[in-house]
């Protein structure tokens, strides 16, 4: 898949991978704002991406335990995702993801 990320300085990044997640595929490529501190075990946070409104069906909302993380963020939205959580796969090909922190 081809995913776009949007960093908070504006700058575009399109990468491209077809497994892992979608953490690991941005500290792959050191997409600015994309930590992935906890090594993607849904307790950091610093994975913190805003997901387009029109394509949120595909990636779907938070599990429990990710809702619980995003809340402590004061940033969070009704599209906020960490995207450790969410999987490199066809079904986010051509999906823009907004870097949070
Ligand atoms: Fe820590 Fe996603 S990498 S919550």
């Amino acid at each position: 898949a081809k995913v776009i990320f949007v960093t908070q300085n504006n700058g575009s990044m399109e990468v491209e991978g077809d497994s892992g997640s979608l953490m690991e595929l941005a500290v792959a490529n050191g997409v600015a704002g994309i930590d992935g501190d906890c090594g993607g075990v849904c307790s950091c946070a610093t994975c913190h991406i805003y997901v387009d409104p029109a394509d949120f069906d595909k990636v779907g909302a938070a599990q429990e335990v990710e809702s619980d993380m995003l809340e402590l963020d004061d940033k969070v939205t009704e599209y906020s995702r960490l995207c450790c959580q969410i999987d490199v796969s066809d079904q986010i090909d051509g999906m823009t993801f907004v870097v949070a922190n």
